[in-house]
């Protein structure tokens, strides 16, 4: 299989990551409306969901024609918990644009079965084709994980219900009033669905995410790594602070 090397854009300034990380989204947007993107959670899009928000608020953008589609969401979780998925993506992006509930789509963490509800969510997405772009976070430390596939994830993987590697459930648990709040297991999109994506951007800051991003992009190729799959799509950039570039 063919190894691409991505494109790596470093910045001094934890905003201009935000900034340019936004950008993709817009340009996209911009030149098709009807664009389908994946999109992530976690700490690291929060910044660029504000200036998304704000660039719909300043009537720079409209999002009514964009097909979003999460990566991932925790199971069983219900979706009015401030720990899930579907409300931080209410919450931090779909609530403040003009975005029709019909154009969304995330796992859904109260259905009765994980993996019927992956095997739905996959239908879906081969239903709207491949993404035009596709958001991804980075795992911290060594999990290197991309939406929730953890070590051991396969190249071919498609959406389904993992169980949480120990030390992603340990980063987590701060998000959780209770630790019985906590699920053990999500359903994300598996390595084969995100590289299923005409163009892919991966955001990373702070000294956690080096270890993973050196691996990744300097590493070999594998499931212990599975973010270094990546490397074998044409049109990846990783949009990195100061920080998380410092072992390149
Ligand atoms: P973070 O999470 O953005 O909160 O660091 C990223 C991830 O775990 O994929």
């Amino acid at each position: 299989m063919k190894i691409y090397s991505p494109n790596v854009k470093i910045f001094d300034d934890d905003s201009d990551v935000d900034k340019y990380a936004s950008s993709f989204v817009i340009n996209q947007v911009g030149s098709k409306p009807y664009s389908v993107i994946t999109l992530p959670t976690g700490s690291t899009p929060l910044g660029m969901y504000t200036l998304l928000s704000d660039a719909y608020s300043e009537g720079k953008i409209s999002f009514r024609f964009s097909i979003f589609f999460n990566l991932d969401e925790y199971w069983p979780i219900k979706k009015s918990s401030p720990s899930s998925y579907y409300y931080y993506m209410n919450t931090n992006f779909f609530n403040k644009i003009d975005s029709p509930c019909s154009n969304r789509f995330i796992p859904n963490g109260e259905a009765n079965d994980p993996n019927l509800e992956s095997e739905k969510y996959n239908n879906l997405l081969d239903k709207y084709g491949e993404s035009d772009l596709t958001v991804l976070g980075i795992g911290p430390g060594k999990t290197a994980h991309i939406g929730f596939n953890e070590v051991g994830s396969d190249y071919n993987s498609k959406t389904r219900y993992v169980l949480l590697s120990q030390e992603t459930y340990n980063t987590n648990l701060k998000f959780f009033n209770k630790k019985e709040d906590m699920p053990i297991g999500a359903i994300t999109q598996g390595i084969s669905n995100i590289l299923n994506s005409k163009k892919i951007i991966l955001i990373a800051k702070g000294a956690n995410k080096a270890w993973g991003i050196n691996r990744v992009i300097n590493g070999h190729i594998g499931t212990d790594a599975p973010a270094s799959f990546l490397r074998y799509h044409p049109d990846v950039t990783f949009i990195l602070d100061k920080d998380a570039s410092e072992m390149l």
